[in-house]
């Protein structure tokens, strides 16, 4: 598809679902922008420049993806890059709410912008970055969730041995 997409997102920290979703979006629109947002509500457990560190160490076409941070509105930033379309995973029917809540919202305030959903992987469906941490934090493996490298900075994040 010749439009420039963004996935954007928290990656606090990546994990294979995102990891998958931007090699299908790769595949589908040749190149992709990952947005690491800056100033998201939560706090997170790694710093924006972690963050962005990790997704471009693990993700696997390298060439055909710009990873960045943004700050603001995520349309605003859309609008810069000059981008059409927005990438998002759904998962379970939990996420849609929140999914479909935020694509509203992104339409009333700039309506050039689709937001195009992609359905996880089966294997990745109830993978989550919160949860990858939960489970770190109380010992559990995850090295199924997220790539090598996210786990061991987990596991010196969290004072935890890597759980493998
Ligand atoms: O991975 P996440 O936490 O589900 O990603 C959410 C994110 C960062 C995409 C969303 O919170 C966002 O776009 N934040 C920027 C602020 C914004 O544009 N808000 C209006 C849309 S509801």
């Amino acid at each position: 598809m010749n439009a420039v997409a963004i996935y954007p997102g928290s990656f606090d920290p990546v994990t294979n679902g995102h990891l998958d979703l931007i090699d299908r979006g790769v595949r589908l629109f040749g190149h992709l922008i990952v947005a690491v947002a800056r100033n998201i509500e939560k706090t997170t457990l790694f710093t924006t420049n972690e963050r962005i560190e990790l997704v471009r160490e693990t993700v696997s076409r390298k060439n055909d993806v710009t990873v960045e941070s943004f700050e603001g509105l995520l349309v605003d930033y859309a609008r810069t890059r000059g981008a059409r379309v927005v990438l998002r995973g759904l998962r379970a029917l939990s996420d849609f709410e929140y999914e479909y809540e935020m694509a509203m919202m992104n339409r009333r305030l700039f309506p050039d912008i689709e937001t195009l959903f992609m359905m996880t992987s089966e294997s990745n469906f109830f993978v989550s970055s919160r949860r990858v941490k939960e489970v770190m934090r109380f010992g559990g493996d995850v090295s199924s969730l997220v790539p090598a490298l996210v786990q061991k900075r987990l596991a010196e994040k969290l004072g935890r041995p890597t759980g493998s």
